[in-house]
């Protein structure tokens, strides 16, 4: 039950006490709780300390990273422990997951965000958001809705049409939110077709609560509001940071001069409550940072991507071969983006040291750069090269300087410090392994030609530098997968020429083509395909096998492990719908499963496409729709490597557009009924002019005419001279057609 609360306490209690917490009603007996950051870790602001700097806690990886290890699994152990992280710091709400789509890859949170799929991201998010709150701490689901860019983003308007924000950009939020029931959802800085997303009533109230169900609150994100009248009127419940002593005025005396609803500011106070009173169920705890940190290592061994690894130079061996380790990001590790994520992590694994006790072999380490260095430093670059000219192998790390919130980044290149060692240390030994750690894609043209062996290593929290270890030695068979494009250039992304917009809009002019979709759809070169990851094993695949069943598709593929080695396969089933009248993309990622096989082992492999994500959105109807048809699904180890491909007849949905006296001729004619009346009118028409029937009639008896006439509109027809139709015919007939 909710204690009954003043007009004034209700509008303190939706703003913040201060930059961490919910406002404490005392006569009321609400203690102030504890909301913080996110995602990745818990952020807890050291009492005294800076807003950044946080008390130590596990630095999980980074979503670039868990995402990649498309392991839904994983993802649901990393919430678990972290609910464990916040109860023992008495955290309320953890602040993420961050579901935006990765729509360029400059975005400077890319690292936060999970893909450039909605589906890879609403399975891992769900399944985060149940491992959190399973230990009765909420999650705040963010950053509702479009905010894929930094730059401008407290201002900028994201101007995306209807079907690309159903199906892309808000697919995710709605997936996270229909299966897992978030505590709170975190609103953008930014404004959706014009209007701020704080304050827009169709995302915060239509959307997300009448046709989703969103039990939870609505919080914004910090420095969201800009009228908190407007924004409770919206459906925010929850403003932060606070205190807000101007807007809670503001929202009172809005209420007594009648410009705000009473009932709407009742509602929010009281889902602020709710919160307070759910978050005062959950136990304290504490938690094993050991065990942790472990869980941590697991989860970046899986997020490691093997791009490359020509002759099979990985893994290296424990002993015998001389190794070279190049490059600070050995010894200094990037392994979190800057910004409210970053996490001060309880121990910190640097790949060096592991490498070091990884083998009996000589290792040597080289710099080859300073950590803040872009520029080439000649001096560095020769004692890299001449180490690696003394060692059997060069191991070189590499990466982005900076990523951070507040930023997008200008270029996909690496710094030229580091791309000029690894050119130099290939040439110098061709025995070279190059280790990325970067946030966000990097060209890796045309510099990874040179290198044999590539790992993309993105941002691994604090246990990256055992996880990298783990890899190069074969401790861990590789099995993470690219769940962002890595384009051959910027140019080519489909995002290009739209980004980051401009005087304060931003079009997002590729619509649902984003990321694979794109580069598919015009048949583009890519570096590495979305969905990419090689093994130290392989793979075949036998003839896959579907059905369409009440709730959806269900797949079946046999997969070997045809290698010596025990391995993981990451399955994943993209569907297409030849023929179909909307505009859709070449393969779309609808379901995918992790499968561990040991060498020679066969398993068959059960993929289930839910029905609902077969539909696409429909326009005329303003409702999704699973068009009717023979779906083409493809089976394969990424986007572009397709193993096997079946076809699935599904039933559609009922979904008739009614007919109008605008709809086209064309348009009649291809609905059943409409063909009917249309055509027994044309003819009824024919028959009383007889001869004389005139040009229009006679154009209509004649199909090659018919498609010059198919885009009349009816209404538009009647009114020419000899027209067989005529202006009173039409309101009869629509209402005989839609009857
Ligand atoms: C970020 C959010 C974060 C909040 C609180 C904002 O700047 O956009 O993701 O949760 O700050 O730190």
């Amino acid at each position: 039950m909710y204690s009954e609360l003043s007009a004034a306490d209700q509008a303190a209690i939706t703003s913040g006490g201060d930059f961490w917490h919910t406002t404490a009603v005392e006569s009321a007996g609400l203690p102030a709780v504890t909301v913080t950051d996110g995602p990745h870790g818990v952020r807890m602001q050291a009492s005294g300390g800076d807003l950044l700097a946080g008390v130590p806690a596990t630095c999980f990886p980074p979503a670039v990273a868990s995402a990649s290890t498309w392991d839904a699994d994983l993802l649901r152990r990393m919430g678990e422990a972290l609910g464990d992280e916040c109860r023992s710091q008495d955290v309320a709400v953890l602040l993420g997951p961050g579901v935006n789509l990765k729509r360029s890859p400059l975005g400077g949170r890319n690292f936060e965000y999970f893909s450039e799929d909605p589906i890879l991201t609403g399975v891992l998010a769900t399944e985060w958001v149940r491992g959190l709150q399973s230990k009765g701490v909420g999650a705040s689901l963010k950053h509702f809705a479009v905010n894929s860019q930094e730059t401008d983003r407290m201002r900028v308007s994201a101007d995306v049409d209807e079907r690309t924000l159903r199906e892309m950009y808000l697919r995710a939020f709605q997936r996270v939110v229909t299966k897992s029931q978030p505590w709170t959802v975190m609103c953008a800085y930014n404004k959706v077709n014009g209007v701020y997303a704080s304050e827009h009533h169709w995302l915060l109230t239509e959307v997300l609560r009448d046709e989703w169900g969103f039990e939870g609150l609505v919080v914004s994100d910090w420095g969201a509001v800009v009228d908190r009248v407007k924004s409770i009127a919206a459906g925010l419940d929850l403003t932060m940071p606070g205190p807000d002593a101007e807007g809670d005025a503001a929202l009172v005396e809005a209420v007594e001069a009648g410009r705000l609803d009473a009932a709407l500011l009742r509602t929010s106070a009281s889902r602020v409550q709710e919160m307070i009173l759910k978050a005062g169920k959950r136990p304290a705890g504490s938690y094993d940072a050991a065990a942790h940190h472990a869980l941590a290592r697991e989860i970046a061994g899986r997020a490691i991507v093997l791009l490359k690894n020509e002759g099979g130079l990985l893994p290296l061996p424990g002993s015998g071969v001389s190794i070279a380790v190049l490059g600070e990001f050995a010894r200094t590790p990037r392994y979190q983006g800057g910004g409210s994520s970053q996490i001060t992590p309880t121990q910190l694994d640097d790949a060096l040291t592991q490498i070091q006790s990884s083998t009996s072999a000589a290792v040597t380490f080289a710099p080859g750069y300073t950590v803040d260095g872009v520029d080439p430093d000649d001096a560095l670059i020769a004692e890299a090269v001449t180490a690696a000219q003394n060692s059997d192998i060069a191991v070189v790390f590499a990466g982005s300087v900076h990523e951070t919130e507040g930023a997008d980044r200008d270029s996909l290149d690496l710094p030229a410090s580091h791309r000029a060692l690894i050119e130099r240390v290939a040439a110098a030994n061709p025995r070279t392994v190059v280790v990325l750690s970067n946030g966000a894609v990097l060209v890796t043209k045309p510099w990874d030609e040179a290198v044999p062996a590539l790992i993309e290593g993105w941002l691994l929290g604090q246990a990256g530098g055992s996880a990298i270890a783990d890899v190069l030695f074969g401790r861990i068979n590789p099995s993470g997968r690219l769940a962002e494009t890595i384009p051959v250039k910027l140019a080519d992304h489909p995002s290009f020429l739209d980004f980051p917009g401009e005087n304060g809009h931003v079009r997002y002019g590729e619509g649902i083509h984003v990321g694979y979709r794109g580069f598919d759809a015009r048949e583009q070169e890519v570096a590495y395909p979305f969905g990419f990851g090689l093994s130290y094993t392989s793979f075949s695949y036998g003839s896959a096998a579907a059905v369409a069943t009440a709730t959806g598709v269900e797949v079946r593929v046999p997969v070997t492990n045809t290698g010596g080695r025990e391995g993981r396969e990451i399955v994943q089933a993209y569907v297409s719908l030849p023929g179909s009248p909307v505009s859709r993309a070449p393969r779309e990622l609808k379901a995918f499963a992790a499968v561990d096989l040991a060498a020679g082992e066969t398993a068959e492999v059960v993929l289930t496409i839910d029905r609902d994500d077969l539909a696409y959105w429909e326009t005329r109807l303003g409702r999704w729709v699973v068009e009717g048809g023979a779906y083409r699904v493809s089976i394969g180890a990424s986007s572009r490597d397709i193993r096997s491909e079946v076809s699935v007849e599904v039933a559609g949905d009922a979904a008739r557009v009614p007919l109008t006296s605008e709809s086209s001729v064309g348009e009649w004619f291809a609905d059943p009924r409409g063909a009917e009346l249309l055509g027994a009118a044309f003819a009824e028409a024919a028959a009383a002019a007889g001869a004389d029937a005139g040009p229009m009639a006679a154009m209509a008896a004649d199909p090659a005419m018919m498609m010059m006439l198919g885009s009349l509109p009816l209404s538009r027809m009647a009114k020419f001279p000899g027209s067989p139709l005529q202006t009173e015919q039409l309101e009869k007939l629509v209402a005989a057609a839609n009857d």
